[in-house]
């Protein structure tokens, strides 16, 4: 089974929790890999899990064995700054090296990795337009082209049987898609917090989890009253029943 979506006139495929693939290019999209955020946090005296370049890197590149991938995008805080690149330790060094030889890699520069400098090889871009979806780090509310980029972090979050069940997911309106962190050591940001409304322009959107081989379609408020004019959501399918959602 696999979880297929419509976005700006092309097929993706939700690969993993927190990944895309996009079949008519062979190209694997994510954003927020952070990498070298443990490194970065020890500089500051706070010690988090170490290791985390590594497990990111490995469930990346099992991706891209998995679909086979010939390209790969990476939408904007890719190390966790500027100083990530020379701290990355030798094991994910090596294993980034062999993917970005291996793969027409692509990073967009983000706000936490503006200096980015493709130490271990690919190019490097402020922003990317392939068949006209424009490729980003942050949304850009008043470009009316469609767009895919990273930066919030988005998850959803339900209350189920009195638990509060958190999971990484893509926000979808008409226009924009914004997806979830990568990174092994990345946070979240409630899917309907205003901050995202805003940045889609208020439009409507869905928030997509990746769940049992489906993407389940969540209906969003986009955190603030909605402002309906210019958001063209013709294309959007919208479900909502018993808290579950519909395959897209
Ligand atoms: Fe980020």
């Amino acid at each position: 089974m696999t979880a297929q979506l419509t976005f700006g006139g092309n097929s993706f495929e939700l690969a993993g929790e927190a990944a895309l693939y996009w079949p008519a290019h062979r190209a694997l999209l994510v954003a927020d890999l952070h990498l070298e955020k443990a490194s970065s946090y020890a500089m500051g005296g706070q010690f988090l899990p170490p290791y985390d370049s590594r497990a990111t890197l490995e469930e990346l590149a099992g991706l891209a064995r998995k679909y086979a991938v010939r390209a790969i995008y990476c939408l904007g805080d890719n190390f966790h700054d500027d100083g990530g690149e020379a701290r990355l330790e030798g094991d994910a060094a090596k294993l980034l090296r062999h993917l970005t030889a291996r793969h027409d890699w692509r990073w967009i520069v983000g706000n936490h990795d503006p200096g980015i400098a493709a130490s271990f090889g690919g190019g490097v871009h402020d922003e990317y337009c392939l068949d006209g979806i424009i490729l980003r780090h942050e949304a850009d509310p008043h470009d009316p082209r469609p767009e895919l980029s990273g930066h919030f972090h988005p998850k959803f979050r339900q209350g189920i049987r009195g638990r509060l069940v958190s999971r990484r997911c893509f926000v979808r309106s008409a226009t924009k898609l914004i997806l979830p962190a990568f990174g092994a050591l990345t946070g979240g940001l409630d899917a309907d917090d205003p901050a995202i409304g805003a940045a889609i322009g208020h439009c409507r959107s869905d928030a997509l989890v990746h769940a049992a081989g489906r993407a389940l379609c969540f209906p969003l408020s986009g955190g603030l009253a909605r402002s309906e004019q210019g958001c063209a959501d013709a294309d959007m399918r919208r479900a909502q029943h018993d808290g579950g959602g519909e395959i897209v």
